[in-house]
C-alpha cells in the first residue's frame, strides 16, 4: 500500500520555460518524487483565458512536457498529464462555480491585474479561473499544493470552497496546504537585475532552449556596475547585476559565493561574464538534448502522457461521482 502524502501542481504552458524557472523551484522537484505521490499537469485550460495562439499552445504543451522529463520528473515515479485530457478538471469546475461567491472572486488579485493588462479580453473564465483551480487541486484529494507567492491567495480560495462544500455535504474534499516548496534562487533578468528574470523581456532571459551562441552573448552582454576595485563582489544592495551573476554561478556549478569571489579577485567583469555564460551552457546542455530528443520520439512522448491522464482520470472520477451524487444528480 501507498502511504505517501499526495502533491500535485499545475503549470500553465503560457510561456517558455527559461533559466530563472530551472534554477528556481523547478530543479527542486525531482527530489519531491521520493517523498510524495506527485502529480504534475499542464494547465491549458487556465491558459486560454488570455488569448493564445493554437499551434503555439500545442507546441509549448509538448516542449513541457518534454522538458519536465528532461529535468527530471520521471514518469515512472509521477503521475504527468494534461488537464484538458481528463474531463473532469472541467465538469468539476462547473459545480465548484455553483459553490464560490460573486465577491470572494472579485477579490483576486490575480483577476484584477490580468484583467487590466486584457483589458479588451475580459471573459467569465478569467473571472472564474480559482473554481477551476480548486476543481484541479480537489480532485486528487492532495495533502499539498507546493505555489509561489503569486497563487497563494488562489490556495487560500480553494481551501475555503472546500471547507464550504464539506459544511454542506460532509466530508468530501480534503482541505489541502500550501507547501511552501524549497526555492532555490531568485534568478534576476541580466538586463535589468532590479526585475526578475521573465518571458516578457527576452534579451534579459535565457531560455532553457536556446542555443548555446545566444546564451553566451546575453551573459557577454548582461549589466554590471562601473565599479573597478575587485568588482567581482557578491553585494545585492550595491551591485545587484553582478551579484545576480555570482549567484547564478554558484547554482549552475554548485561553488559558493566566498570561492568564486576569491577566484575572480582582482578580475574584471570582462573576465568573468564569459566563464557565467559557459557555465549556464553546461548546465542546460544536457536539459535540452533530452528535450529535443523527446520531442523527436513521438511515440514515447504519447505514451507518458496517455498513460498520466489514464492513471489522473482514474483518481478523479472517484471524487467527481461523490460529488455527483453528495449535490442530488442522478447516477447514469
Ligand atoms: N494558476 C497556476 C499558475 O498560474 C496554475 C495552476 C492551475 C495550478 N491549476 C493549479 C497550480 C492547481 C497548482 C494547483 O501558476
Amino acid at each position: 500500500m501507498d502511504e505517501k502524502k499526495v502533491m500535485l501542481s499545475g503549470i500553465q504552458p503560457s510561456g517558455d520555460l527559461h533559466l530563472g524557472n530551472y534554477l528556481g523551484p523547478l530543479r527542486h522537484w525531482p527530489e519531491m518524487l521520493a517523498e510524495f505521490d506527485c502529480y504534475f499537469f499542464m494547465a491549458d485550460l487556465h491558459t486560454i483565458t488570455v488569448r493564445q495562439e493554437p499551434a503555439q499552445l500545442r507546441r509549448r504543451v509538448l516542449t513541457q512536457v518534454a522538458q519536465y522529463i528532461a529535468c527530471g520528473l520521471d514518469p515512472e515515479k509521477c503521475t504527468i498529464f494534461i488537464q484538458s485530457h481528463v474531463p473532469a478538471h472541467a465538469q468539476l469546475g462547473w459545480v465548484l462555480d455553483c459553490y464560490t461567491m460573486f465577491g470572494e472572486l472579485s477579490r483576486m488579485t490575480q483577476f484584477k491585474d490580468k484583467s487590466s493588462k486584457h483589458k479588451d479580453n475580459i471573459n467569465a473564465g478569467l473571472f472564474t479561473y480559482p473554481a477551476l483551480m480548486a476543481a484541479d487541486i480537489l480532485l486528487y484529494q492532495p495533502d499539498f499544493v507546493p505555489v509561489g507567492e503569486d497563487q497563494k491567495q488562489h490556495v487560500e480560495i480553494c481551501r475555503d470552497i472546500a471547507e464550504r462544500f464539506n459544511g454542506i455535504y460532509g466530508d468530501v474534499f480534503k482541505v489541502p496546504a500550501p507547501y511552501i516548496a524549497k526555492v532555490g534562487a531568485r534568478i534576476m533578468s541580466l538586463n535589468d537585475p532590479s526585475s526578475k528574470m521573465s518571458k516578457s523581456n527576452p534579451e534579459g532571459c535565457v531560455f532553457l532552449m536556446e542555443k548555446p551562441e545566444d546564451i553566451a552573448r546575453k551573459f557577454k552582454r548582461a549589466v554590471t556596475d562601473s565599479d573597478t576595485v575587485n568588482p567581482v563582489r557578491y553585494d545585492p544592495q550595491t551591485k545587484p547585476g553582478v551579484s545576480n551573476l555570482i549567484q547564478i554561478y554558484a547554482a549552475a556549478t554548485g561553488r559558493s559565493f566566498a570561492d568564486i569571489e576569491s577566484e575572480f579577485q582582482g578580475r574584471g567583469y570582462g573576465a568573468f561574464k564569459p566563464v557565467v555564460g559557459e557555465a549556464v551552457v553546461e548546465t542546460l546542455r544536457p536539459i535540452r538534448e533530452e528535450t529535443e530528443r523527446l520531442l523527436a520520439d513521438k511515440a514515447y512522448l504519447e505514451s507518458v502522457y496517455k498513460a498520466g491522464a489514464e492513471k489522473a482520470e482514474y483518481v478523479a472520477n472517484k471524487t467527481l461521482r461523490k460529488v455527483y451524487k453528495k449535490v442530488g444528480f442522478v447516477p447514469r
